[in-house]
């Protein structure tokens, strides 16, 4: 469980990043505001507690928390614990449980959310991960990308924020596609994360 640092700077916009698996990008974004004047990553949440992102989050000095399914969905204690460790923004990072109303009610147009397509094609329940590309891939489009987006009580469907755009060539796989994807997200999503943070502070 969190507890808090009573040493923190509690005029600076923290941010607390929610991901499910592997965590590349929530390392970008821990690493691109390490040291940074104005924002700061204050914890890791996940559901899986076999998630990679956690070591990478523990190596990086960032304090992490695992809740399950009925904590989640049946209880406060996430908007709860969030509100009170002083934390302004939520960012989703490869995070694939749907955000619960509570937690919407206590981050309105703060929680954002990147998706490895150019929504809002290829978004909705079970679209993650190779699954996203693999469709991509058999829809013949030429084009694919990223989609960085606010977060409502919908899959893949709030306000979008940011789109940036990468080729699909006729040779690539899902894996390949994927990668370039993937330099993407780690390209623009602290970069945007950054914006709109001191765009509202
Ligand atoms: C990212 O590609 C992200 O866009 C995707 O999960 C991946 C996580 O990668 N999110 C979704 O598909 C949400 N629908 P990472 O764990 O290496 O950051």
């Amino acid at each position: 469980m969190y507890l808090c640092d009573t040493f923190k700077d509690f005029n600076m916009p923290r941010i607390a990043v929610f991901a499910s698996g592997n965590g590349s990008n929530a390392q970008r974004i821990i690493e691109y505001f390490a040291g940074h004047s104005a924002i700061s990553i204050d914890m890791v949440l996940t559901n899986n507690p076999g998630a990679p992102v956690l070591k990478r989050a523990e190596n990086l000095g960032v304090s992490t928390m695992v809740f399950n399914r009925t904590t989640f969905y049946e209880t406060g204690i996430i908007p709860e614990m969030l509100v009170a460790n002083h934390i302004d923004y939520v960012v989703l990072a490869g995070f694939l449980w749907l955000i619960p109303g509570n937690l919407l009610q206590a981050y309105p147009a703060r929680i954002i959310n990147i998706h490895p397509a150019l929504l809002p094609k290829y978004g909705g329940k079970g679209m993650y991960g190779l699954k996203v590309h693999e469709a991509v891939i058999a829809s013949g489009d030429r084009e694919s990308g990223i989609t960085i987006h606010f977060v409502d009580e919908k899959y893949d469907e709030g306000k979008i924020i940011f789109q940036a755009k990468c080729p699909v060539n006729e040779a690539d796989t899902p894996e390949i596609l994927a990668e370039r994807v993937h330099a993407l997200e780690h390209r623009w999503f602290p970069e945007v994360i950054g914006e709109i943070v001191m765009r509202d502070t």
